[in-house]
């Protein structure tokens, strides 16, 4: 089989690397060879071993003998023009690129079942964790009630550089774009984008029904603080970068993106670096839970190339992978949506505060300050308890979710 690798940087050169590697492997794997017909990248690589490289587009559309091709590419455009035109050309098309699957997922798995090829995306989340083929094969017998967890390998790894191993944001984040865990542009890690990306995805696939990621309510962590890290420590939690998508009160499906106070209790608190960790809820599944590194050319690689065996083996039959598309009715705002909520307060008196647990701050530090963990409460719940303390004199400064107890 030959196949063609679009956008030759980090996963791109990582699928370049695997199925090199390992030829012989996957000739067992897929019954046949997988030759690299094409590599596809602006950039010239007059060093690399591959000597296939173009910068036009039309010699993978055109090449008929190319039956399978790689987009790595990342971003919107030209990746959803070129992924549109191979699959209605007949070629599968495997990615990386959440960002396209959660915009245009839904059009091109529908052109892919049309065509009867595929369209393949295990990479898209979770770096190197099975986690698409589960949530489309595995666990379809009964519907998920809730998939949270920490998504983006980037800033969990910042998170665990800074608040345990006292580095700077800013080493932090480069040591992660050295290995080759941020974006092009990292604030979609920081951010959050890159999570509620991938919350989108894994959300159309538990609950059936796609979301727009514009309607994701995301939040990154920029704003997290020593101090939050403190009161973290002091009551028992972890803060991690969440992706949660549940079926709401009101029958939509709410998904946010958000960082969060995580028990100790909850495996996720203890998932650190560039390990990604999802949860699963179903009311007949009760939890399962999938773990692993969420990011990295090598890892993410091997689940690009798995998914291309994938297609090999499914030349002529259309994996299905389905959703239905979006309506706005199906995606809920979350209004009646409850999380209990760390709150930190400014004031030199701690009020009588009732159904809350409370920590003050290290009395020697003289900060004037306190924090509190709520009961589960809606976001208006919520504003009316921050105004009530307030009004007793305090500031709030900073507030989190809690989730997984
Ligand atoms: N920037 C992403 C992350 C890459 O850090 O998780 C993997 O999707």
């Amino acid at each position: 089989m030959k196949i063609a690798i679009m956008g030759f940087g980090v996963v791109g050169s990582g699928v370049g690397e695997v199925v090199t590697k390992n030829q012989e492997m996957l000739i067992k794997k897929c019954g046949e060879p997988i030759e690299i017909a094409h590599i596809l990248d602006l950039r010239d690589f007059p060093d690399s071993e591959f000597k296939c490289f173009t910068k036009d587009f039309n010699d993978i559309l055109n090449d008929p003998e190319v039956g399978v091709v790689v987009e790595t590419m990342g971003g919107i455009n030209p990746a959803y023009q070129f992924s549109k035109s191979l699959l209605l050309a007949g070629k599968h098309v495997v990615t990386s690129n959440k960002e396209l699957v959660a915009a245009h997922g839904t059009e091109l798995l529908e052109i892919a079942r049309e065509r009867n090829i595929n369209y393949l995306f295990e990479a898209s989340v979770g770096g190197g964790i099975p986690i698409i083929r589960p949530l489309f094969s595995c666990l379809t017998a009964g519907e998920a009630t809730d998939v949270f967890g920490i998504l983006n390998g980037t800033t969990n790894y910042i998170l665990t550089q800074m608040f345990q191993k006292g580095e700077t944001f800013e080493n932090a984040l480069r040591a992660a774009q050295q290995k080759g865990y941020a974006e092009a542009d990292p604030t979609a890690d920081v951010e959050g984008h890159d999570t509620c990306r991938k919350i989108a995805i894994l959300s159309a696939l538990a609950f059936g029904d796609a979301v727009v990621t514009d309607r994701i309510k995301t939040e990154g962590i920029s704003k997290i603080t020593a101090e939050d890290v403190f009161y973290a420590e002091r009551l028992g939690y972890s803060i991690k970068l969440i992706g949660h998508a549940t079926r709401a009160v009101d029958g939509g499906i709410y998904a946010a993106v958000f960082p969060a106070f995580v028990p100790k209790t909850n495996p996720l608190a203890g998932i650190n670096d560039v390990f990604n960790g999802i949860i699963v809820k179903g009311d007949d599944l009760g939890e399962v839970m999938f773990y692993g590194r969420g990011a990295g050319k090598l890892p993410t690689a091997n689940a690009v190339v798995a998914d291309v065996v994938d297609a090999i083996k499914h030349k002529k039959v259309n994996i299905i992978i389905k959703w239905n598309e979006y309506k706005e009715e199906n995606q809920s705002e979350g209004a009646m949506q409850k999380y209990p909520y760390y709150v930190r307060f400014k004031g030199a008196t701690v009020p009588n505060i009732s159904g809350c647990r409370l920590v003050t701050f290290d009395e020697d530090a003289n900060k004037n300050e306190f924090a509190v963990i709520s009961e589960a409460m809606t976001e208006k719940e919520l504003d009316e308890f921050v105004k009530a303390v307030e009004f007793e004199g305090c500031e709030a400064l900073g507030k989190l979710r809690l989730i997984g107890e």
